[in-house]
């Protein structure tokens, strides 16, 4: 069976996320180059996962111009995911991005304009909607079980990033929303197909303004009200000030009853350690006392399956499902910079265009 070639650029935390995917579907995937100005990184990633027979390169222009890969997969800051989007597209390879898609709109216009022109796939990477529990949940709603939906809550939060280019706006595109919320609003607009009809938002500001994260640029809180085109209402938040670790919820309420989805600390397993675990969950400050030690959080968490369905995709040369092409990318983040222009401006924004569709 013809194996998907991979080049894996960044081999830091997402990286690390991607590669657990990977190593799990070893008889459909290759990685043939890993790329991080950090060799120390790419040597202790492929230990990790057991990657062998790859070449190691610290330079992106490199790496994209040299490597035999299919698959170009994009685990860098956001601001770089644009240009290594833009070289690896030209060379040829589909890519798979983290999110956000891009730090601009106009640049994941571009990105998703030059695939298009290009013949090439983009693979959005929107874990929220491989999470088999939020999958059960759509499951459940779609049966129509529990009736029409009629609000949904969603949100995400931790105590910060690890990353250094989440403090800055020029680096990360925004704060919390941006990093975090385009979990729940990517999740949203695909159970919606991207169809909502007005949306209203406050942020903490960023800065001085923030609640906690003053040295950070963006935002450490945000919330928004989403509504869609079948009335369905939402409320979606994202932020920095949650300690204990992250959180991932969804609740979704309809005509005839109602589903709650907790990620976080819902594993099966109690433990009390005096000397604290090596790790519990994601962005967990201590692991000392009673704890809720994730079990296997990767695949909980839904990078394993959307890696899976990526290289599937990529290997039958097709699109991935809603909510992970490179256009749902997009529109997410055309929806994340509406939020920041209505907290911003304090201004209610309706969907001109979707009201119009709408009324014929
Ligand atoms: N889906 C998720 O839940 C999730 C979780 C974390 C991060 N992300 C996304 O993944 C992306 C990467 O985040 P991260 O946390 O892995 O970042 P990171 O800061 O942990 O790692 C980035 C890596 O890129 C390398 N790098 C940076 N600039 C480089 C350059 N010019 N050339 C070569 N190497 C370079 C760094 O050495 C580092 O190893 C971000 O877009 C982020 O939003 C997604």
């Amino acid at each position: 069976m013809k194996k998907l070639r991979v080049l894996l650029i960044g081999a830091a935390f997402s990286a690390d996320l991607h590669s657990e995917g990977y190593s799990r579907i070893m008889d459909k995937v290759q990685i043939v180059g890993i790329c991080d100005r950090d060799l120390d990184r790419v040597a202790a990633l492929a230990e990790r996962y057991g990657f062998r027979g790859y070449e190691a390169y610290t330079d992106i222009d490199t790496a994209i111009g040299e490597c035999h890969c299919d698959v170009v997969d994009i685990c860098m800051p956001n601001f770089l995911h644009y240009q290594v989007a833009m070289k690896a597209l030209h060379a040829g390879f589909d890519i798979i991005c983290e999110k956000p898609l891009a730090t601009k709109v106009e640049d994941a216009q571009d990105m998703v304009d030059t695939a298009h022109r290009l013949g090439r796939h983009i693979y959005y990477a929107e874990d929220w909607l491989f999470a088999p529990a939020f999958r059960k949940a759509i499951a459940i709603m779609d049966s129509g079980q529990v009736g029409k939906p009629l609000y949904i809550r969603a949100r995400e939060s931790h105590c910060g990033s690890h990353s250094p280019f989440a403090q800055k706006i020029e680096y990360c595109g925004g704060g919390c929303m941006i990093h975090l919320g385009v979990h729940p609003v990517g999740f949203l607009l695909a159970l919606k197909d991207n169809r909502w009809t007005e949306l209203v938002a406050m942020t903490s500001g960023g800065g001085d303004t923030n609640l906690v994260h003053s040295q950070m640029e963006g935002e450490d809180w945000a919330g928004a009200f989403l509504r869609f085109a079948d009335g369905t209402y939402a409320a979606l938040e994202a932020n920095y000030v949650t300690t204990g670790g992250m959180e991932d919820v969804l609740d979704i309420y309809c005509e005839k009853g109602c589903i709650h989805v907790d990620l976080s600390f819902a594993g099966p397993v109690k433990v009390f350690s005096i000397d604290g675990l090596d790790y519990t969950v994601e962005k967990a400050e201590i692991t000392t006392g009673w704890s809720r030690p994730a079990v296997d959080e990767k695949y909980n968490l839904g990078y394993c399956g959307e890696i899976d369905h990526f290289v599937d995709c990529a290997l039958a040369g097709k699109d991935a499902q809603v909510g992970l092409r490179g256009r749902d990318g997009l529109e997410t983040l055309k929806v994340i910079h509406l939020i920041y222009q209505s907290a911003k401006e304090g201004k209610h924004i309706r969907n001109r265009e979707q009201e119009e569709q709408n009324e014929v």
